[in-house]
């Protein structure tokens, strides 16, 4: 018996590293996809494979014991077959760039606790988020939820770590180019770093929490507006607190100048330190973007948003 279930990835329009601190974000999924198969199998064994590497393992290990980026897989396999007698094959296939901040991570947990789950029987999206919020943890302990949220529900939603998400309902029609710095980055020691900068200035940092919760209160209007060259303005606006707190760098920083030039504007998404950055276009400046990136041999794509969210076969 075999379960399948894919899930998107995601970019951080707003608010990553703030909401860390409570302050409420805007996340939107897009049309790039993790596909995760499961099955049972008759050896007592989870075995996981994809591009990044295969892994064959008895049930039972303590999770510390795991040195895998592969960990979270384990993870849901091992509870989930505590107490059955069956081992677990898992195949993950992703379109989505690894550790570029797309939540390539967030979405093979969502879809990885989805096919995993539903081996054993039905299983609410609210169950499936619980368990992939958890497997993530694995890597990333002090993951404030917002990406295996926004990777379970899809579209485009507000979310805080007190009340969860709320969808935004009107669908906005922009393009979002993403190009790829290809500079590794941890999101563990990049937000331990803007722990470090919180300590350190204390008050700049309550002020910058203020300034990031009054931008999102006004971007949540102009998204009602479909009014994408102001919110261009305001993405420009978040990239400059995410330059304050210490999360870009030169390359980043000529990326987003390239971007901002050619699009409505443009700022890092997720973590930082490097990763992607994002600029918002629509179908006037769409094709210009793309090209000023291309032509400097950039790796970059565009995206749509995804409304699907968690698909499950
Ligand atoms: C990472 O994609 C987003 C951060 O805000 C961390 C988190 O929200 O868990 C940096």
């Amino acid at each position: 018996m075999k379960s399948k279930a894919s899930a998107p990835g995601k970019v951080i329009l707003f608010g990553e590293h703030f909401v860390v601190y409570g302050v409420k974000a805007i996340l939107c999924s897009i049309n790039k996809r993790v596909t995760v198969t499961a099955e049972k199998i008759n050896e007592r064994k989870i075995s996981i494979n994809s591009k990044i590497g295969n892994i064959v393992l008895d049930p039972g290990k303590s999770i510390s014991e795991i040195n895998s980026p592969l960990k979270p897989f384990y993870y849901l396999a091992n509870k989930v077959i505590k107490n059955q007698n069956t081992g677990i094959q898992i195949n993950i296939d992703s379109e989505i760039p690894l550790g570029a901040g797309l939540g390539s991570s967030s979405a093979c947990c969502v879809a990885g606790a989805a096919a995993i789950f539903r081996l054993f029987g039905e299983i609410s999206k609210e169950e499936i988020l619980k368990h992939a919020i958890e497997a993530e943890k694995t890597i990333f302990e002090n993951t404030s939820g917002a990406d295996c949220t926004v990777c379970t529900y899809g579209g485009i939603m507000e979310y805080d770590k007190k009340q969860g998400f709320k969808k935004i309902e009107n669908e906005p029609n922009f393009h979002l180019v993403i190009v790829n710095s290809n500079i590794k980055h941890s999101t563990e020691s990049m937000v331990s770093k803007v722990k470090q900068f919180e300590i350190e200035n204390e008050e700049e940092f309550t002020k910058l929490c203020d300034q990031e919760s009054k931008l999102v209160k006004d971007v949540l209007e102009l998204l009602k507006e479909n009014n994408t060259s102001k919110i261009g303005e305001k993405i420009n606006q978040n990239q400059e607190y995410l330059e304050i707190i210490g999360i870009s760098n030169n390359e980043l920083r000529k990326m987003i100048k390239m971007g901002q030039k050619s699009s409505f504007g443009a700022k890092i998404t997720g973590s930082g330190g490097g990763g992607c950055i994002f600029a918002i276009t629509n179908k006037s400046n769409l094709d210009k973007t793309l090209k000023e990136f291309k032509n400097k041999n950039y790796d970059c794509f565009s995206v749509k948003i995804d409304f699907k969210g968690l698909n499950t076969f």
